[in-house]
């Protein structure tokens, strides 16, 4: 039996056979090709989401497709009683690539986090030093496990599911202030997203990571950044963190990873990895040879084939072209990002909701992130002609729904904004950072922060 192309038996067996936990769009994907999905029927959609930032190089792409092929007809599966050369492949390749000495994989986001949070508490443990608190964000998202809801800061996310995990303390995001005051003896981690992709689309401040970074090591606390949504190339480099002139003691990874393949990683330095002994954490799929096939063939095809550079290129067009959407409608409150992750937040005329379901009747893919914003994580071979596609609908809808701006907001835009002021005052390749040695916050000097696309 098969109901593949059957749309309404489709959604009549999920309906009846599948928990509904997620708000479905009326549509069924059954194949794919490049930034391109196909439904049931044959339509054609340009997918600005990429399976929510996981489907880096797009569908059916040819070498993530043969790698994926040749490992299945060899083993699919091994157990972690014996070596696996596809993960100690990929292992290298991550070291290789970042800050870190030693790999754990496992199948998910949630689960690297799990992996993170178990680590910077048995690292400690084993040093026989009480320090288990995690301090993590307001707005953050670190995944659905009972430890990581608890690791998330909102409460959406933890409430039906109390009591939560303890030990976990919540701070504003950015505010420096309010970090320093959260820290205590106790303060085993601190765990950050540098981009907070499910609350809108959010940036870390470069000061504040600075500041972070160097608060943690004063004190001795590992500090964790959690990579599942902005890790391997998202943000115009293979990792985030790299744009920040900072290296984390903890790394998280997932989405991006694997191309499409389920696989999660953490990443750590040799000397917090000490925190795992054998038998103290482990995964029956984790480091299962077709993940670790995928994860190897979307390394090789992201270094080899220049797509951070396309990344990068695409990005700065695409910010251009919808800050001038920003200036020639009102309805637009911010664009917001780094890389191939953007946020578009509206005014209240606009639902986020609705404007998805706008651009899904025209073809186009997106995500809406509460009432007001629509996140965009394309396949990083996105074109720029595919990326315009996008602009070209976004305006169209905007010049439908909302007026062209009136020439006092004009005058207005025109003018730069605080923040645009303080930034020329102190461009973060010189002043500013000589403003934040002068108070003992930048990095070590051999790490260069590289320019934000905002
Ligand atoms: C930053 C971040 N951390 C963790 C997760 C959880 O990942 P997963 O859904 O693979 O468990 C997500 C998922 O969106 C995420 O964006």
């Amino acid at each position: 039996m098969s109901i593949e192309n059957d749309f309404a038996l489709i959604q009549d067996f999920d309906k009846n056979y599948c928990l509904q936990v997620f708000n479905l769009l009326p549509v069924a994907f059954t194949k794919g090709k490049g930034c391109y999905l196909y439904d049931t029927e044959g339509k054609k959609y340009l997918d600005m989401i990429g399976g929510i930032a996981v489907n880096c190089l797009g569908y059916a792409h040819p070498k993530l497709t043969s790698a994926i092929c040749s490992q299945a007809k060899s083993i699919v599966h091994a157990c972690n009683y014996y070596y696996i050369p596809e993960k100690s492949e990929l292992a290298y390749r991550l070291c290789r690539a970042s800050f870190a000495d030693k790999v754990f994989f496992c199948n998910s986001g949630a689960e690297a986090n799990e992996a993170a949070i178990k680590l910077a508490r048995s690292y400690f443990y084993y040093k026989d030093i009480n320090k288990y608190e995690i301090i993590t964000a307001n707005m953050s998202f670190h995944g659905r496990t009972m430890g990581t809801v608890a690791a998330t800061g909102q409460e959406k996310f933890s409430r039906p599911f109390e009591p939560n995990v303890p030990g976990f303390v919540h701070v504003p995001y950015n505010d420096i202030d309010a970090m320093i005051e959260a820290v205590n003896p106790k303060t085993a981690a601190i765990m950050l997203e540098l981009i907070q992709g499910e609350s809108g689309v959010h940036p870390a401040d470069l000061e504040y990571i600075q500041a972070v970074r160097k608060l943690c090591s004063e004190k001795g606390i590992i500090f964790i950044f959690d990579e599942v949504q902005t890790g391997i190339g998202r943000s115009g480099k293979m990792f985030c963190y790299q744009t920040y002139g900072v290296v984390p003691d903890i790394m998280t990874l997932a989405k991006g990873l694997g191309g499409g393949v389920p696989i999660g990683a953490m990443l750590t330095t040799n000397e917090i990895a000490t925190g795992f002994k054998p038998g103290d954490h482990g995964s029956t799929f984790g480091g299962n040879p077709l993940a670790c096939a995928a994860g190897n063939a979307v390394m090789e095809t992201i270094e080899q084939e220049g797509i951070i550079d396309n990344v990068q290129e695409v990005s700065a067009e695409l910010f251009e072209k919808l800050n001038k959407l920003r200036s020639k409608y009102n309805c637009i409150r911010s664009v917001r990002g780094k890389g191939l992750l953007i946020g578009i937040e509206f005014d209240d005329t606009i639902t986020a909701q609705g404007m998805r379901e706008q651009l899904f009747t025209m073809g186009i893919l997106v995500s809406a992130i509460g009432k007001s914003t629509i996140r965009l994580a394309p396949p990083l071979i996105i074109t720029k002609a595919q990326a315009n596609q996008f602009v070209k609908a976004l305006d169209k809808i905007l010049k439908n729904t909302a007026g062209p701006k009136n020439v006092f907001d004009k005058i207005k835009d025109a003018l730069p904004t605080k923040k645009q002021v303080k930034e020329s005052a102190a461009s973060i390749g010189s002043a500013k950072i000589d403003k934040l040695d002068a108070a003992g916050l930048t990095a070590p000097k051999d790490v260069t922060p590289a320019d934000d696309d905002e």
